[in-house]
């Protein structure tokens, strides 16, 4: 099916942070929420959830958990046990329980940055202390990015406790092989160190890659590992706040089920609503949302060689995100501040995903291919002055 962003009349009525933000002269291609209308199932389920008025607490009904693992049998081949998850509020909040009960009060917990900003916060709420270990610019194969296996393999010797690895990376699509996912896997296993993959992004891998779960690359994976799974990104459905835990040992499954009640119970009903007409019925509806951003993933590239050849930007492979490399253009450390004040684009601090991320932006790309090619627009004519 074809799926298109809506027109910037609709979009201004949104109350979400995308469009509350700005003013309207602003085009806001910052913070990751799409602008394409929801998909009709998960409207459907909303809609028959108020008219049945099903609006009380969250019950022990565990239909998300089974439409999660249909759906990444279907989708990835990979084997969930839905007595093995637990739902929560946001992804967030299963990032910081996992790690709360993973890790003492003080211990370090390895992040790979330019990484979501968020990260830097989450791990001192849970009680750890961030240890960076950037990734690789250039990447094993000179193609790209990569993790530093080498420097997670010092980190993990050094004492680190937790990995809080973004598969896929968040803000760069990269999409992690499962040999670097195995070796992460058998380096951390031997240091004693736990892993909690952020898969949030996985639904929105490109047609070009293939998503590889943490808990599927080894019986040691499965050991040491805790998963975050949500609609939420790929379905544009975070205001609606329902994420799961995933857990693929005896041992792990144990500690997600020894956390409070209270966690779970936090999960939104009407996220869980949506999260599994997302699992269930989303599917043609996600094909179409990612032929538009694959479409103007190319449409950004032909568009910056043709107005803005200075910006060095690499095509990511998942997700609706572009890291765009400005530090040619000679606007310092933090061009998305001028971007804004003088060309009206919102986009996000490079600095923002860490230090690395001096001189870059982050762009989101689940927009019309119109108001991409004005932001571009835009920010050429900035240029050019
Ligand atoms: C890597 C990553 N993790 C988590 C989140 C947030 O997920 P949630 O809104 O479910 O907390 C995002 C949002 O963009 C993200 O990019």
């Amino acid at each position: 099916m074809t799926v298109e962003a809506e027109p910037l009349s609709r979009l201004r009525q949104r109350t979400s942070e995308k469009w509350g933000e700005y003013p309207d002269d602003v085009l806001p291609l910052f913070v990751a929420e799409m602008d394409y209308p929801l998909a009709a199932p998960i409207a459907q389920a909303l809609h028959a959830a108020i008219d049945r008025s099903d609006t009380g607490y969250i019950g022990p009904d565990d239909r998300v958990k089974r439409a999660f693992a249909d759906y990444a049998q279907t989708r990835w081949d990979w084997t969930v046990d839905p007595a093995r998850t637990r739902t929560t509020t946001d992804v967030s909040v299963v990032i910081v329980e996992a790690l709360r009960s993973l890790i003492e009060p003080g211990d370090r917990v390895v992040i790979t940055p330019p990484v979501y900003p968020p990260f830097f916060e989450l791990i001192p709420e849970a009680g750890g202390v961030v240890e960076e270990v950037p990734l690789l610019e250039g990447g094993a194969d000179g193609a790209g990015w990569a993790l530093d296996l080498a420097g997670l393999e010092r980190a993990f010797a050094g004492g680190a406790k937790a990995f809080l690895l973004c598969n896929p990376h968040n803000p760069l699509g990269l999409v992690h092989p499962r040999a670097e996912l195995e070796a992460v896997a058998a380096l951390a296993a031997h240091h004693g160190v736990s892993v909690v993959s952020d898969e949030v992004h996985a639904p929105l891998t490109h047609s070009d890659a293939t998503f590889t779960p943490f808990l599927s690359v080894s019986e040691e994976a499965r050991r040491i590992g805790i998963a975050a799974h949500s609609a939420s990104k790929a379905w544009n459905l975070a205001g609606l706040k329902c994420a799961l835990f995933v857990t693929a040992s005896a041992e792990q499954a144990e500690r997600i089920h020894a956390l409070p009640v209270e966690v779970e119970v936090r999960t939104s009903l009407f996220g869980r609503i949506a999260n599994e007409a997302a699992y269930r019925s989303g599917q043609e509806w996600l094909d179409g949302a990612l032929h538009a951003i694959e479409a103007n993933r190319m449409l950004l590239s032909v568009l910056l060689t043709d107005r803005l050849p200075h910006v060095r930007y690499r095509e990511p492979h998942a997700s609706y995100l572009a890291w765009l490399d400005l530090r040619e253009l000679g606007w310092g450390d933090r061009p998305a501040k001028r971007i804004l004040e003088e060309a009206r684009v919102a986009l996000v601090a490079g600095e923002d995903f860490g230090a690395q991320g001096a001189g870059f932006v982050r762009l989101n790309l689940a927009c019309s291919p119109e108001v991409l090619t004005e932001a571009i627009d835009r920010i050429a004519a900035l240029a050019g002055r």
